[in-house]
């Protein structure tokens, strides 16, 4: 039987919406797989949404909205393009990444609305069914998709996402902008860590476990795991628990 993917599609009422609509009304045809979510701006899809679709095991997801410098929102979408390669960074590693998408479409492009929806649909025919969805889906890779969910959602991420343009765009009280190549750096740098401090703190829910043992199950080298949680502990969010011979055993606080 041949392999027919679950799409989640989140279009923005003002162009992508009407221009699905307009695909309708002049009967262009496209693949049945995509399910739409109307929402009011493609800056509404929080990264949350989409982590869970892939949790629950959505084979592909595409977000369309207007077009930049279209948005009826003014600026909804360079908001929307921010957050959603801030996904795509954090889904790279876990090789998800290619499950989604995110495209510009207007109220007249009926027909680009169509061809975009045959792309992605081939695209993710070729990749085969989500590893997270069916019977069986795999716990691991849930495990991770969790972490990073979390780690998305954490201060740090959150606000260097939301103050890129400003940082990188306006001068700072010095008179100096931050280059958008040095802010990428910074960025990515972050996403790792947060990503491994998620992956750690998830693991001590579970039970207590060494340096080694948390560098053995999630394969990062001991001495970053050390420097995450030295930092976790900083930061409160992990401590000792019991010593086993002379070897420390961290807890999640
Ligand atoms: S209203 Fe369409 S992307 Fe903002």
């Amino acid at each position: 039987m041949s392999f027919e993917p679950k799409i989640l599609g989140f279009l923005c009422n003002w162009c992508s919406y009407a221009g699905a609509d307009l695909a309708g009304v002049s009967r262009f045809q496209y693949p049945t797989n995509i399910r739409v979510i109307r929402i009011m701006c493609s800056g509404r899809v929080d990264p949350k949404f989409i982590f869970k679709a892939l949790q629950i095991g959505i084979d592909g997801l595409i977000v369309m909205g207007c077009h930049l410098g279209d948005c009826h929102y003014i600026e909804g979408n360079y908001e929307a393009e921010k957050k959603f390669n801030m996904v795509k960074r954090f889904l790279s590693f876990i090789n998800l990444d290619n499950r989604v998408r995110l495209e510009w479409v207007s109220a007249s492009e009926g027909k680009r609305f169509t061809e975009v929806v045959k792309d992605f649909t081939n695209q993710i025919k070729e990749l085969g069914p989500s590893p997270l969805s069916g019977d069986n889906p795999d716990k691991i890779l849930l495990e991770k998709l969790i972490a990073i969910e979390m780690a998305a959602g954490s201060d740090r991420i959150r606000a260097l996402v939301g103050r890129q343009r400003k940082i990188t765009e306006e001068e700072n009280v010095y008179g100096e902008k931050v280059l958008l190549e040095n802010f990428n750096n910074i960025l990515n740098s972050a996403i790792k860590d947060e990503f491994e401090r998620h992956q750690i703190l998830l693991s001590l829910e579970k039970d207590s476990k060494s340096v080694k043992d948390l560098a053995i199950e999630l394969e990062i080298d001991p001495s970053v795991i050390l420097e995450h949680m030295l930092l976790l502990k900083n930061r409160g969010q992990v401590d000792f628990g019991e010593i086993i011979g002379i070897t420390p055993m961290f807890i999640r606080m």
